[in-house]
């Protein structure tokens, strides 16, 4: 399949998100609720791409599971767009959605439409993530003025981990519920084709759900949301330190790798790796080679 949406060809697209939105399910209809998964790399982006993962986000956690900085702030754009490159590579049939990092779109709509223009061109995102709320409409317009999807971001907002004093679950209070609506509804009217609802009340996500004509995609926002996004690190039990509770892990990955490395170590300074049949032999018959193998004799 083309990376590239023609008619009927399965891939996912912005408007494609959108329908599954749509109060109507018909019997032969996609299945409404939207599967979403982060991924920094070729193999992994191929492996989630064929498993039928709706949205691959290249997000900017890239910077604390892969790279190992402690928050995301650290992460360039050049390093995302390094990422976005090898994920475009492995994705044919999921939206390609690249997160802009901090510091790129920051200091106003212009900045943040060179830097978003770059994923797209550069390195074939579909659609850019913005993290903020009220505070980030007019880039959120600006960009979608531009022609490039938005997906939004409230709640907890990684980048805003400084002005928040950590990594907190959002909108507990009545006032800081209501603030959440007003961001997602201000992310909505900027023209976002959706918005992630990252740690916050379950309750609350249900209500901005019901609200919005844009998907919401949860992570830690309970079930109700019209989609779900994890970490892939996480899911697979690859990520090192504290794990949210909402980060369900289907599959010990981590474990594995350790456990081959183990092995092999094991076997090198046993001596019992490579064996014979893993090594190249030499064609004896050939009168040079013989005189090789004598002389190494
Ligand atoms: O950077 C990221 O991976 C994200 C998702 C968790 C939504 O923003």
């Amino acid at each position: 399949m083309s990376a590239v949406p023609s008619a009927g060809n399965g891939k996912v697209t912005v408007p494609s998100i959108l329908e599954r939105k749509s109060a109507v399910v018909l019997p032969d209809s996609l299945p409404r609720k939207i599967a979403c998964l982060t991924a920094y790399d070729y193999p992994t982006a191929r492996l989630l791409d064929e498993a039928g993962v709706d949205i691959v986000l290249v997000g900017d956690s890239l910077a604390m599971v892969v790279l190992g900085y402690e928050s995301t702030l650290p992460v360039t754009l050049e390093e995302m767009l390094h990422h976005t490159r090898a994920v475009r590579r492995g994705v044919k049939r999921a939206l390609l959605v690249a997160d802009m990092p901090y510091g790129t779109f920051h200091a106003g709509p212009a900045e943040a439409v060179r830097n978003a223009i770059r994923f797209v061109k550069e390195a074939g995102a579909e659609a850019v993530k913005i993290e903020g709320g009220e505070r980030s409409v007019e880039i959120v317009q600006r960009l979608v003025e531009a022609e490039i999807p938005v997906m939004g971001h409230i709640g907890l907002t990684p980048q805003s981990v400084n002005a928040l004093g950590g990594f907190r679950v959002q909108g507990k209070t009545e006032q800081g519920a209501e603030q959440l609506l007003r961001d997602a509804r201000a992310v909505e009217a900027a023209g976002a084709f959706a918005v992630v609802l990252e740690s916050i009340p379950r309750e609350v996500a249900a209500r901005i759900t019901a609200e919005l004509r844009i998907p919401t995609i949860g992570i830690g926002a309970g079930p109700d949301c019209d989609g779900q996004i994890l970490v892939i690190h996480d899911l697979v039990g690859m990520a090192f330190g504290h794990t949210p509770k909402f980060a369900r892990r289907y599959a010990d990955v981590g474990q594995i790798i350790s456990q081959a490395a183990i092995d092999y170590c094991r076997d090198v300074q046993a001596g019992q790796f490579p064996s014979d049949e893993e090594s190249y032999h030499a064609p004896r018959r050939e009168a040079h080679i013989g005189s090789i193998t004598r002389a190494l004799r």
